[in-house]
């Protein structure tokens, strides 16, 4: 008998349009066979609409959808409650999710704490996974010790968190006595680029600080690492087991990987196997899995670092990596020789799995 899939989509992050690209590439790839699929479109308002084909989200006439859904929390119905346009409301009983959302909301545990209510299986990494890696500062203190285990490293940073921006002085003199510009700022739980600036003085650096602290209020200053940005993409088998695919680099037209460079710019390339020392791969590789495992991961997450000339720094990890025709995740497995069909059908596989441990 065919289960029932739920893909969620949307979402109120910045990397709204990403997720709609991302669930056409999944639900294209999710065998027909198997599965009967229900789409739920998250708009930037917040509202949960049930989309009836692919195409409608293609070419953006979800939107209009008048057919309403709720994610019940209810963890004994484990059921999508659906509203029609004459307001008749139904129960759909759902096997398995399979989110497609990136960033706020989507990434920070935030609706996988709903999905556990559920009691639904769902793909991706659980509650506390999604919000470590979503905040750059909880995930540099989670990754240094084990990180620093096998001898990689990641970017110094100061933080900013709360009411210390009230003390700039004391903030611009605590940085300038650890880093020389240019620094990056950022926002500690962010995504897409979003509110990251690079300084090139003090009065940038105080204006970047004060963009970082508009999007969170917790900030990072962080040294500038000069190296190549590289990506390696890690999955946990139905088993328990963690992969690590190659690795990727991401040769960014644009002075760094800004929001811009990395959703406006045809000008950006990938490559899946770029040239490179393979004790340099090996490590990232390795590193890739450490982090990943560092904060309880599950399923799928990407991981990036700079390839500096002294080996690899680690950058961030995402634990819900795009998933569009151009994403490295899908991608690098498909170097490796996981088709996109294979790759996904795993990671349904994974959900369940992850239900019967938990
Ligand atoms: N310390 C650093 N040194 C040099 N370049 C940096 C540094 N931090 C960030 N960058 C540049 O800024 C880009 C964005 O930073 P980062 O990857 O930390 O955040 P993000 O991309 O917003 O997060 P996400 O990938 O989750 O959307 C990087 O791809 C890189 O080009
Ligand atoms: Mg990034």
């Amino acid at each position: 008998m065919k289960q029932t899939l739920l893909a969620v989509f949307g979402g109120r992050s910045t990397e709204h349009e990403i997720s709609c690209k991302s669930v056409v590439n999944i639900v294209t790839n999710i065998d027909p066979d198997r599965y009967d699929v229900l789409l739920c479109g998250i708009t930037k308002e917040g509202e949960w609409l049930l989309a009836d084909s692919l195409s409608s989200i293609e070419d953006s006439s979800w939107y209009q959808s008048k057919v309403h859904a709720a994610l019940l929390p209810d963890g004994k119905l484990q059921s999508l409650l659906v509203t029609d346009q004459d307001g008749k409301m139904s129960l759909r009983k759902v096997d398995v999710i399979f989110p497609a959302l990136h960033g706020k909301n989507g990434e920070d545990g935030t609706i996988q704490g709903l999905f556990e209510m559920s009691r639904i299986p769902y793909v991706g990494c659980g509650v506390l996974a999604s919000a470590i890696s979503m905040d750059k500062l909880y995930t540099k203190i989670i990754a240094q010790a084990p990180l620093r285990a096998i001898g990689v490293r990641q970017a110094a940073y100061v933080s900013i968190v709360g009411r210390q921006i009230e003390n700039m002085e004391e903030n611009i003199e605590r940085i300038e006595s650890h880093f020389s510009y240019p620094v990056f700022v950022k926002p500690s739980n962010a995504g897409s680029s979003c509110g990251i600036t690079k300084a090139r003085s003090r009065e940038e650096l105080i204006a970047g600080i004060k963009a970082a602290y508009a999007v969170d209020r917790k900030v990072l200053v962080e040294e500038m690492i000069v190296g190549r940005e590289v990506e390696c993409a890690v999955f946990r088998d139905p088993e328990g087991n963690v992969k690590a695919s190659g690795v990727g680099e991401i040769l960014a037209a644009a002075d760094f990987y800004d929001y811009d460079a990395k959703y406006n710019c045809p000008t950006n390339e990938t490559d899946v196997d770029p040239q490179m020392d393979d004790k340099d791969r090996q490590l990232i590789r390795k590193a890739a899995m450490t982090v990943f495992q560092a904060v309880d991961g599950w399923s799928l997450a990407r991981v990036d670092f700079f390839l500096t000339k002294d080996g690899p720094v680690f950058n961030e990890i995402n634990t819900q990596p795009g998933f569009t025709a151009i994403s490295m995740y899908p991608m690098l497995w498909e170097h490796q020789g996981v088709s996109k069909k294979k790759l996904i059908q795993a990671l349904i596989d994974t959900a369940f799995t992850r239900h019967e441990e938990i």
